[in-house]
């Protein structure tokens, strides 16, 4: 990156709230930024989003703040949402996929987010199925997909993320500190934020776009280069059931392949991975 492009995505003063205005003008996704609506706090960006995807939103339009009181992650977990430094954000997408394939939307999303975080990092993160961004073993970014259906289409789903940006190590809870990272921390500088949401923005438009128009088998070549877990020991937890074995990949569906100790090879559609050390 030549030094004139690296000052740009340096920070301005980090407590600064977002520029939106300066965000739309840099903007040229075809369909993702229709909107704005931009809360200098929220419960949850997703919860909001919802509520105006139920009332006729339109696809593209995102909700955005500058902290949340019940960020939420998957499985019922709380998304540490401090005001200012890092970036909470919930696309309404009315995509034309059958329910079965909404899933499908996390994966393309995880794909833009380790795009848009590698671009910005000397070193690029990886994803853990199905929706976690991590460098060495540490959470960067996370998406919660959800989704309304009825039997044969999607009426909408909220694409929520969570993106750990200018949030340094030592402002972290201490437990958060040992599980959890940031760009920041990561590039040894704060990112100017506007800069990263606005890639972000355009790498979720053209993965979603390519989704739509030539399906999962187009982008599932691009999430095997990033998975961090291919021929790595997991435990899945699946509620009442885990499964011990080695993670294989991807079926061209987005089901997680592993294989088990007996050499069975199973495919799984939900559940928690945790990787173990051998
Ligand atoms: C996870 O890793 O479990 C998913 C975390 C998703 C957090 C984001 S922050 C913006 C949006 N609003 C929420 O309440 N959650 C998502």
């Amino acid at each position: 990156m030549p030094p004139s492009e690296r000052k740009a995505i340096l920070s301005a003063p980090f407590s600064a709230a977002l520029d939106i205005t300066d965000v739309r003008a840099r903007l040229s996704a075809k369909r993702l930024g229709t909107r704005f609506h931009y809360f200098a706090e929220l419960d949850s960006t997703n919860t909001r989003a919802r509520e105006l995807a139920e009332s006729g939103a339109a696809e593209g339009e995102i909700v955005i703040a500058e902290s949340q009181t019940q960020g939420r992650g998957r499985l019922g977990r709380r998304w540490e949402s401090p005001p200012l430094s890092n970036l909470y954000l919930s696309i309404v997408l009315r995509p034309g996929l059958p329910p079965k394939h909404a899933p499908q939307i996390t994966l393309a999303a995880a794909v833009a987010l380790v795009e848009t975080v590698g671009s910005f990092l000397p070193r690029p993160p990886v994803i853990k199925w199905p929706n976690d961004i991590l460098i060495d073993g540490k959470k960067l970014a996370g998406i919660l997909t959800e989704a309304a259906c009825d039997t044969e289409c999607v009426q909408y789903v909220i694409l929520g993320i969570g993106l750990n940006l200018n949030y340094r190590a030592e402002t972290m809870p201490e437990t958060l500190r040992q599980r959890a990272t940031s760009m920041a921390d990561r590039a040894g500088e704060n990112l100017c934020r506007e800069t990263v949401l606005v890639r972000l923005i355009h790498d979720l438009d053209r993965c979603y776009g390519e989704l739509e128009e030539s399906g999962f088998a187009a982008l599932r070549p691009r999430w095997e280069t990033h998975f961090g877990l291919r021929g790595r020991r997991v435990r899945v937890e699946l509620g009442d059931q885990t499964i011990i074995g080695r993670a294989q990949g991807i079926d061209h569906e987005g089901a997680l392949i592993v294989e088990t100790d007996d050499e069975q090879r199973r495919s799984i559609i939900a559940g928690d991975v945790i990787p173990l050390e051998t």
